[in-house]
């Protein structure tokens, strides 16, 4: 393709703030990603192309030949990669292929299956109570975001994990530079170099100090793990870095939409309180309908393959939009609207495959147990903003909003 062609495609992801929290794509927007598959223009000047509907995204992401090495000639980054050094990414399986990656993931397999959830969620409900007695203590008004959706699932990931919960503001200042898209490479790998030395830290006084008795994930890998020389400390490190950053803002940013989106239809809100045995439908309609991951998840082809009738070439970028793929009318009924009485158990948010998200049972038992919580405290609760007047997080991997001004 020539300069000239390449400057004329649409970029990705576009950049408008007025679409609101909601629509995923501006009306004018909507006709230029209208098909199965777009070539697009990235920020840093890459091409790549954008798969957007249900069958494609899933016949995709089981592919063998897509891979999500970001260090990959082709791969279609969103911002350039700070240079490498042999010990970056180590640990981090959500960026590995094959055997590597399967080795890595299946070291927390358990930890995160739907029965070992369940053993936790009293440890859920606790901390969601302690959450909803700080939100009173603040308000009315308070900031839903920074008292109630962000601390919730991070205190529960640093319980897991066996990290200070006293430290949050050090590390979710610096997941946020990290997952964001306009801060400028340095200010990343600082941020990731500071992240990383943290849990080496934590790690090291495990090794040094080891307390049987301690059941936290990072003490159990490191007894289990590390000591018989089956992990090494600095995979370890990203492991735990991947748990931490994935562990908090994902549902924190889940937590913040739904209950805007539920506290402007006062009969759904009321669901939660009235009817709990609803909730894991009306939370799965959630995640699809406002699908956080917007930009897409990236994958680079390692062979030619044809998806949605188009020949994608080996060494070509592929942006999966699960966002848009959950918004499929093949798929969804009426998908552009929010039905709490759906089946939205085909949605896509946690992705498919090899790498379908393995925090879903906790995200969804967070999700759950924080709704209904919050609904019962709070049966008159508020969003005392517009949608459109609030400040959206349009520039990060994971969508969402900085605040959520409340009352009741
Ligand atoms: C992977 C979404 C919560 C840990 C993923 C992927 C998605 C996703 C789309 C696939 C990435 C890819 O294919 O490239 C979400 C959403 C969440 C959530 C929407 C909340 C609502 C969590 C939680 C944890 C977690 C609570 C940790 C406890 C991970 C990890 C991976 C992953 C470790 C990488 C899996 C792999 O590569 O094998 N997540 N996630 N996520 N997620 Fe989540």
């Amino acid at each position: 393709m020539t300069r000239s062609v390449e400057a004329e495609l649409p970029v990705w992801p576009p950049v408008n703030a007025a679409r609101g929290p909601f629509a995923l794509l501006a009306e004018d927007e909507q006709e230029r990603y209208a098909a199965p598959v777009t070539r697009v223009r990235l920020p840093t000047g890459a091409t790549a192309w954008l798969v957007s509907r249900h069958a494609d995204v899933r016949r995709l992401l089981r592919h063998p030949a897509f891979s999500s090495d970001l260090t990959r000639p082709g791969f279609p980054l969103l911002r350039p990669l700070p240079p490498q050094t042999a010990e970056d990414g180590k640990g981090s399986f959500i960026r590995m292929d094959g055997a590597e990656h399967s080795r890595l993931r299946r070291m927390l397999t358990a930890e995160f299956m739907i029965k070992n959830v369940r053993r936790i969620e009293p440890l859920i409900t606790q901390t969601v109570d302690r959450c909803l007695d700080d939100l009173a203590a603040v308000g009315p008004p308070a900031d839903l975001v920074s008292t109630f959706a962000l601390p919730l699932p991070s205190m529960v990931i640093c319980h897991l994990l066996g990290v200070p919960y006293a430290d949050h503001d050090f590390f979710q200042a610096h997941s946020r530079t990290l997952l964001s898209r306009n801060e400028p490479m340095e200010r990343v790998q600082a941020a990731v170099r500071e992240l990383q030395s943290y849990l080496r830290q934590l790690a090291q006084e495990r090794l040094a100090h080891p307390d049987a008795a301690a059941d936290d994930l990072l003490s159990r890998l490191v007894r289990e793990r590390v000591e018989p020389g089956e992990l090494e400390l600095d995979e370890l490190v990203g492991m735990a870095l991947l748990l931490l950053i994935a562990g908090h803002e994902t549902t924190a940013n889940m937590l913040g939409l739904s209950v805007l989106l539920l506290t402007r239809r006062p009969d759904q809100f009321a669901l939660l309180r009235d009817e709990p045995e609803r909730v894991a439908d009306l939370v799965e309609e959630l995640l699809r309908y406002l699908s956080i991951v917007r930009t897409g998840l990236a994958r680079v082809a390692t062979e030619d393959v044809e998806i949605g009738g188009q020949l994608i070439r080996a060494g070509e970028g592929v942006i999966v939009l699960i966002a848009l793929a959950n918004r499929d009318t093949e798929v969804f009924d009426d998908a552009e609207g929010f039905d709490p009485y759906r089946q939205a158990h085909q949605h896509l948010a946690f992705g498919f495959g090899v790498h379908q998200c393995i925090g879903q049972p906790l995200a969804r038992a967070e999700l759950r147990l924080a709704l209904v919580g919050l609904a019962r405290r709070f049966p008159d609760l508020r969003v005392t903003a517009e949608p459109e007047q609030l400040p959206i997080r349009d520039n990060a991997v994971v969508f969402g909003l900085d605040v959520l001004p409340v009352s009741w």
